[in-house]
């Protein structure tokens, strides 16, 4: 089976974008490979985060994993920082990673801004973190959104440029796993921007432990036009991006969708929308208040993660470590 390898960081709620761009697809697909998924709160740390507020989030997001279907038969679920293999070959990449290629990570600009003084090196070098993720366990699949396209291109010019340097195939060329619908979920506020989990507004966003009047809530003052048609049209961002939520979520043509509200206005398009969010997110919530309420067990879980990796870990920074005269 082919290996499978992807992360999401505890910071902030994590919303419908992060569940229908990125792990809703590790579940679809998991039966398939042989997935390992990372709480990645080493990456968290790039940015000012409270101590109490990242360890809650690390065992939220582990729940949350669980909730949303990942079965430990399929799947090695595990806290990034439990595995020490991954900041060792941070060090070693950043080593072979021309400040060049990290200057043009979008990302980082955006974040980073012009305040280069105040923002820390952990983030510039961020990339070379996610790639050492990745390349540790020789991942051939990284199923993730469409805004970390780039980092895992980055990850296989990493890759490239250390095996032609050393002239043998130590690590193994990762490709990256979007999909067509809901790559790029869209804010509910400002629906030219991505839906964030840093963004100061609460609307913008759906989390997946809301509960239905919430929802109800944030689709109803969701933002459309003065138009009413229920269409998908690149001119109308609005209930284009609400649209697509519709169609991940249900599985149906973008044909069918618009004649099933042909005639119909936005009123009942949310409220259709709103039923089938809350009949995806109610289930999953269900069983993350149980997950939840089991710390140990939990915790027990990711320790065995943990150790079922390490050593594929372990195995790739000794081989790097000897090509590269260390140790
Ligand atoms: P993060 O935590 O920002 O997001 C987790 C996943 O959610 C996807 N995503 C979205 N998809 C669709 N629409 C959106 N609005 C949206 N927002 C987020 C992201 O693309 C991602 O797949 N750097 C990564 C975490 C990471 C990682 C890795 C991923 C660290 N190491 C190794 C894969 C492999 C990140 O910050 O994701």
């Amino acid at each position: 089976k082919k290996r499978t390898f992807s992360g999401v960081q505890p910071t902030g709620n994590i919303h419908l974008g992060n569940y229908l761009g990125a792990i809703r697809n590790w579940v679809v697909g998991q039966a398939q490979y042989e997935n390992i998924f990372c709480i990645v709160d080493l990456h968290a740390i790039t940015l000012p985060i409270d101590a109490r507020e990242l360890h809650e989030n690390t065992r939220k997001l582990a729940a949350l994993y669980l909730a949303v279907g990942l079965d430990l038969e399929h799947c090695k679920l595990f806290v990034q920082s439990h595995v020490q293999e991954h900041a060792e070959l941070t060090w070693i990449l950043n080593c072979f990673t021309p400040m060049g290629w990290l200057n043009r990570m979008t990302q980082f600009k955006t974040k980073a801004a012009d305040d280069l003084d105040s923002v820390s090196n952990g983030l510039y070098s961020y990339p070379v973190l996610m790639a050492s993720d990745i390349l540790l366990y020789h991942a051939h699949y990284v199923p993730v959104g469409d805004d970390q396209r780039q980092h895992v291109e980055l990850t296989r010019d990493i890759a490239q440029r250390f095996n032609s340097l050393y002239k043998q195939p130590v690590f193994t060329l990762p490709q990256a796993q979007i999909r067509d619908v809901a790559a790029r979920i869209m804010s509910l506020s400002e629906p030219t921007k991505k839906m964030s989990k840093s963004d100061p507004d609460p609307q913008s966003r759906i989390n997946l432990l809301d509960d239905p009047k919430v929802i109800k809530k944030k689709i109803g003052r969701a933002q459309t036009d003065s138009e009413r048609l229920v269409k998908f049209d690149p001119q109308r961002p609005g209930i284009t991006s609400l649209l697509s939520i519709y169609q991940a979520i249900t599985g149906k043509e973008q044909a069918v969708i618009e004649a099933e509200f042909e005639g119909k206005g936005y009123g009942d398009f949310k409220a259709a929308l709103t039923e089938q969010l809350v009949a995806t997110l109610e289930p999953i919530q269900k069983r993350y208040y149980e997950y939840i309420n089991d710390m140990a067990e939990l915790e027990n879980i990711l320790k065995q993660g943990a150790d079922a990796v390490r050593p594929i870990a372990q195995e790739t920074v000794c081989n790097v470590k000897t090509v590269v005269g260390l140790g």
